[in-house]
């Protein structure tokens, strides 16, 4: 596949890529590489008209073109991969090969993860107040884990809380892989640096929102990157604008 660079744009021999040549994935994590110190970063999969799930309910449905590719690129730039229980337990979400995965949940309920225990691979960070930790282990079973310990007030833990749990743990570059509960969550607090968007060319269904009617003020952000496919995929780099 060819992933073109429009922006920002350069030589032709820059900016077309082929996924399948040597060296694509080291370009790639040159085009992905997050600035300098401590981040968060979203990325997302999403339609024309800003649905983030296909008519089964999850956003494998929805993923194509590089999709895959640049997510492993993404997730490779992370020290963390922080997702929300819903996403878990809606996706099967699977265990990210190398980056260790972080979950957000109140209840502690993740029934229906797809994660495997594998030999070597990082314990699942699971960020639960502490009322939730039966529920935790009960519904990860076997699969190694760390609890991360977020205030027990009976009600959802603040963005600030969610990320000073990760970063008091060492995780500097977050990269958020939703859901649009949590993403939103995380851009009303102005925590987000950088929005890896990917844009699938459908329109229409009954898929849910990427964010909510209700979700953040309007925030700025300026285009770093842009990357079209030959099936018609875009992908996005927005950046958070100064002012
Ligand atoms: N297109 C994409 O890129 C993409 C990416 C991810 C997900 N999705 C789709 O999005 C849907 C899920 O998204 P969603 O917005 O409904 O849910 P979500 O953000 O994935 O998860 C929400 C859940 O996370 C926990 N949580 C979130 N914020 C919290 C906080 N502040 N404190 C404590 N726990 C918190 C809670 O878990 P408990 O209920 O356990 O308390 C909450 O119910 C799925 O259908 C999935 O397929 C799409």
């Amino acid at each position: 596949m060819i992933l073109r660079r429009v922006h920002p744009a350069g030589a032709a021999e820059e900016v077309a890529l082929d996924t399948d040549g040597a060296g694509a994935r080291d370009r790639l994590l040159e085009w992905y590489a997050p600035g300098e110190g401590e981040s968060i970063r979203l990325n997302l999969v999403t339609t024309l008209d800003g649905r983030v799930t296909g008519d089964d309910g999850t956003s494998g449905s929805l993923t194509a073109g590089a999709d895959r590719m640049i997510l492993g690129v993404i997730r490779e730039h992370a020290d963390v991969i922080l997702v929300g229980a819903s996403t878990v337990r809606a996706e099967s979400y699977r265990l990210p090969r190398a980056t260790p995965l972080a979950i957000v949940t109140s209840s502690g309920d993740l029934t229906g993860h797809g994660f495997e225990p594998r030999e070597g691979a990082p314990e699942v960070l699971v960020l639960a107040p502490e009322s939730a930790t039966d529920a935790v282990r009960r519904s990860l079973g076997g699969i190694r884990h760390r609890i991360l310990p977020l205030p027990d007030r009976g009600e959802p833990a603040t963005a600030p809380e969610i990320v000073g749990a990760l970063r008091a743990h060492g995780a500097g570059r977050i990269v958020c892989e939703g859901g649009p509960g949590l993403a939103g969550l995380l851009l009303a607090e102005g925590l987000v640096d950088d929005v890896c968007l990917t844009t699938v060319p459908r329109l229409g269904g009954s898929g849910i929102r990427l964010l909510a009617d209700d979700g953040p003020a309007v925030s700025r952000w300026e285009p770093r990157q842009l990357l079209l496919d030959d099936e018609g995929v875009h992908y996005a780099r927005w950046a958070r604008r100064a002012d």
